[in-house]
């Protein structure tokens, strides 16, 4: 039996607009994508004996039969490669589903990952997982911060400054279907993308005027969700007394707080953990750490 232990980082949305609505439904995107220090643990077993799939999970609430993402990656990987041993995935849940933090993609990606590695077939994680979630090519390239467009799968290397945040999870429970059908039922209207054609000559390194994104963070969602889910609302309300770089990631409903200072993010921590379901703190990262065993 051969055995890998990963990390599957979370990500925030420092803007995102809507660009465009796909045939198929889907629609396009533009956003800054950052990886966090949040992460879910992925541990993925192999053994060449013809064997079967099996999940367990704890931490957050995750299905642990055929509907769970990940074990939807392994039964796409053995299609995509011919492989037919035994595949043992377990999963510890930390990033709350759904939150807007690509929890279910990161997975996805850390799971066909680690099974490319174990069996030393190939497969295009990117690709492969696509099909799974919009956010596997963002968690499949392995950048720190990218800016993404398409329905996911255009995937830009960018530059952003080491930040702080502060997540707090708004209590509405928002599957991301339901946040683009809201979108879709007239509330929404398409967003200009960004005026910055090359956007890889986005590197910042640092912080300015107490901003580390030259971009609002303003998210298309926000304003469709905010009249539908009072919660929304409500964490709105509170961000925008308590700080400045704030922002909804993904389709929520988990909003994020952008901090210089790790003691600027621990005192608006506290002042917030009363008023919300969860709250947690984290800063920016680097995705790819990773262990045996
Ligand atoms: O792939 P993901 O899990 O993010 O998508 C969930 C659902 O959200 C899709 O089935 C689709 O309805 C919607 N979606 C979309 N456009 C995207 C991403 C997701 O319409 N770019």
């Amino acid at each position: 039996m051969r055995a890998i232990t990963l990390e599957a980082p979370a990500k925030i949305n420092l803007g995102l607009r809507i660009t465009g609505v796909l045939p198929g439904g889907y629609h396009s995107l533009e956003s800054v994508f950052s990886a966090i220090t949040l992460a879910d643990e992925v541990r993925v077993a192999v053994s060449d004996n013809p064997g079967d799939t099996s999940l367990r999970c704890t931490g957050f609430p995750s299905p642990e039969g055929p509907s769970n993402l990940v074990w939807k990656a392994a039964e796409l990987f053995r299609k995509e490669t011919g492989y037919t041993g035994s595949i043992g995935i377990r999963l510890h849940k930390n990033i709350p589903s759904p939150g807007g933090l690509g929890g279910g993609s990161s997975d996805t990606a850390a799971v066909l990952s680690a099974l490319v590695t174990l069996t030393g077939l190939e497969a295009d994680i990117a690709e492969l997982g696509a099909s799974l979630g919009s956010d596997v090519p963002f968690f499949a390239r392995g950048f720190s911060h990218a800016v993404v467009r398409g329905r996911g799968e255009l995937v830009e290397v960018c530059r952003l400054p080491e930040f702080h945040a502060v997540l707090v999870n708004s209590g509405e429970n928002i599957p991301t279907p339901v946040a683009y059908s809201l979108w879709d039922e007239g509330s929404g209207h398409l967003t200009e993308p960004w005026q910055i054609s090359n956007y890889t000559a986005l590197n910042f390194g640092v912080w300015h005027e107490g901003k580390p994104f030259p971009v609002r963070l303003d998210n298309d969602f926000l304003p469709v969700l905010s009249r539908r889910y009072p919660g929304v609302e409500r964490a709105t309300r509170i961000l925008s007394e308590t700080c400045v770089n704030w922002g909804l990631s993904g389709s929520g409903p988990v909003f994020y707080a952008l901090f210089h200072r790790l003691e600027e993010a621990e005192a608006v921590a506290e002042g917030l953990s009363g008023k919300f379901p969860w709250v947690f703190q984290c800063r920016s990262r680097q995705i790819g750490a990773s262990s045996n065993g």
